[in-house]
Parts: structure tokens; sequence; C-alpha cells
């Protein structure tokens, strides 16, 4: 299954000089959807993770099912405001600025085995933020899995020392 082949890009969006890719071609795509989530759920079966974690918006719509397809529970990094209960928050660098991400305090317990899911990495910055989240809290971070890797931007270097998954490059 050629699962770059359902990924649609589209140019200058949502700026001059983007190409975005857009996975709502894949999800789209009955096959093309169980076989990029089975696929996780192979490459990433050996860090058998308690939880996995999942970014807004679009790392909700890949960690759900792969957390329901490996035993996992899920847990969503969200931004500012959004959780109801008291949360853990951490500010990362933008090109321009910084933004935050919050996760509910009681979510999981000191020592458990996370797994970080998303559909992209980029520059790298929503990923090793979340990474900081989870290990300040004193959880063990297991591995990061992405559909996509965006290479150039090497958003590897923001990673902390963990298997990294990824099932297509540009
Ligand atoms: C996108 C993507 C990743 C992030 C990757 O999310 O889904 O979470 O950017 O970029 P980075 O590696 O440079 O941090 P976005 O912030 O656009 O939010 P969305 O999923 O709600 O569209
Ligand atoms: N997030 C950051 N860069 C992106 C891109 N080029 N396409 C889709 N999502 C992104």
């Amino acid at each position: 299954m050629d699962i770059k082949a359902l990924i649609r890009e589209i140019p200058d969006f949502p700026k001059p000089g983007i190409v975005f890719k857009d996975i709502t071609t894949l999800l789209q795509d009955p096959a093309g959807l169980k076989y990029t989530i089975d696929l996780l759920a192979e490459k990433c079966g050996a860090f058998a993770p308690d939880y996995i974690v999942g970014m807004e918006s679009r790392g909700f719509i890949f960690g759900t099912p792969l957390a329901y397809r490996m035993g996992a529970g899920f847990i969503p990094v969200r931004k500012p405001g959004k959780l109801p209960a008291a949360v853990h928050s951490v500010e990362y660098e933008l090109e321009y600025g910084t933004d935050c991400l919050e996760m509910h305090k009681d979510a999981f317990t000191t020592g458990c085995r996370i797994l970080i899911v998303d559909d992209l990495i980029a520059t790298g910055g929503t990923a090793g933020a979340t990474a900081k989240l989870v290990q300040n809290i004193g959880c063990e971070l297991v591995g990061c899995a992405f559909v996509i890797e965006l290479t150039a931007l090497k958003g590897r270097q923001r990673l902390p020392d963990v298997p990294i998954v990824t099932l297509v490059e540009y």
C-alpha cells in the first residue's frame, strides 16, 4: 500500500511557500486508513506503551485508534484553555513568539510507559514540547511515532534520545 499516494499536497497553504500535507485524503480511504493504523501498531509493538499521548488535533485522529489497536489508553495534549481539570503546561518556541500545550495533571501515574503520536513532524516543536511534558512528570517516554516526517526541518533534533517511527518521508 502506497501511503504517500493517498496524501494530498496543497501548495501555498496556509501561507505562501508551505506545501501542506493533507491527510484527509488518506483518512477517507478505508484501506489506507486501516493499513496506516495497522502499520503503526506493528512498528510500535515493541514499545508496549501503557498510554499513547496525542497532540491536538491531528494527533487525536491517529493516536486514538492506535491506542485501541495496541490495548493502551489515550491521553490528549491540548492547546491552552481546552482541558477542564488541573493541567501541566509547557511553553515552546514558534518561528515568531511562543505557544503552549497542556495535559491533565491526573492523566497518568509516575513511571508509566508513554508513546507520543502525531500525524506529522516538521520542526519538532510540538513533539519536543510534549516530550518535555511527559518526562517532567516522571513518565518513561518509550518512543515517538509520526505518519509523516518533513526531514529537511530536522525535527528529530528536538526530540530526546528515544526510538522514532515514521511511515513516509518528504
Ligand atoms: C501540525 C501537525 C503537528 C505540528 C507539526 O499541527 O499536526 O502537530 O503541526 O509541526 P512542528 O513539528 O513544527 O511542531 P498544527 O499546529 O497545525 O495543529 P492542527 O493539528 O490542529 O492542525
Ligand atoms: N504542520 C507543519 N508543517 C506542515 C505541513 N507542511 N503540512 C501539514 N501540516 C504541517
